[in-house]
């Protein structure tokens, strides 16, 4: 049952970063996490994770980026190519969208056959408001990889940003997040970012240190 593709391109760990983003900000906070991976020596796979919503709505909400898309729609297959994935997940109700919840809802295959075991998997996320609930969705996203028997990677304290309590910003010991504000109004800040990088670059050392031992 357990997964055994190796993926490593040489001694690089590829690693996917699938996300959500209806207003932008997760989709601001990928970038940051796609050059963290690549300052590490690492490939990123970037994907978008698809709309579900219909139109009408999605007028009513409005929304704008997730109606268009920069990188390819996220297909199950996609995850089995990797080392690792880094999801951003922007919270409703303090845990992932239904649009992040129907994609895992199409990996049935992939939990049958195991094929993403041993796989290493993160998290990053935004809410409207400062204590709207990034941890609970980090938290609340966990069974999808448990399920999978994949390896979560927090990034911890290491970073200092996480210990500065000098203005409002998102991120935690379990992954960088933002702060968007209700109308969307706030955008990811320069600390931010900086922990995106962090995480990206964090979690690539951890993979290739994987992705070494299988060679
Ligand atoms: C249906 C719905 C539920 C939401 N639930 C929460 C919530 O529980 N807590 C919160 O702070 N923000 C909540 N938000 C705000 C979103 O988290 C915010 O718009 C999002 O993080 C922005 O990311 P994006 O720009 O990448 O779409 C919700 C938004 C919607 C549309």
């Amino acid at each position: 049952m357990a997964a055994t593709t190796t993926t490593g391109a040489g001694a690089k760990p590829v690693i996917a970063v699938p996300f959500y983003s209806m207003y932008g900000h997760i989709a601001t906070l990928a970038e940051e996490v796609i050059a963290g991976i690549e300052a590490a020596g690492g490939i990123a796979k970037p994907y978008f994770i698809a709309e579900t919503l219909p139109a009408e709505v999605l007028e009513k909400m409005h929304a704008g980026a997730s109606l268009k898309p920069k990188y390819p729609l996220l297909e199950p297959a996609h995850l089995t190519e990797v080392d690792g994935f880094i999801f951003g997940i922007p919270t409703r109700y303090g845990r992932a969208p239904a649009q992040v919840s129907a994609f895992f809802d199409k990996t049935g295959g992939l939990w049958a056959s195991q094929a993403l075991n041993g796989k290493y998997a993160a998290t990053f996320t935004s809410t409207a408001s400062q204590h709207g609930g990034q941890e609970l969705t980090h938290l609340t996203t966990m069974p999808f990889f448990v399920h999978h028997g994949c390896i979560y990677v927090p990034i911890g304290y290491k970073e200092p940003y996480l210990s500065d309590n000098g203005e409002v910003h998102g991120a935690s010991p379990w992954g960088v997040s933002t702060v968007a504000n209700g109308d969307g109004s706030r955008v990811p800040t320069e600390g931010e970012k900086r922990v995106a990088r962090f995480q990206g670059e964090h979690f690539t050392k951890i993979v290739a240190q994987a992705v070494r031992g299988r060679q």
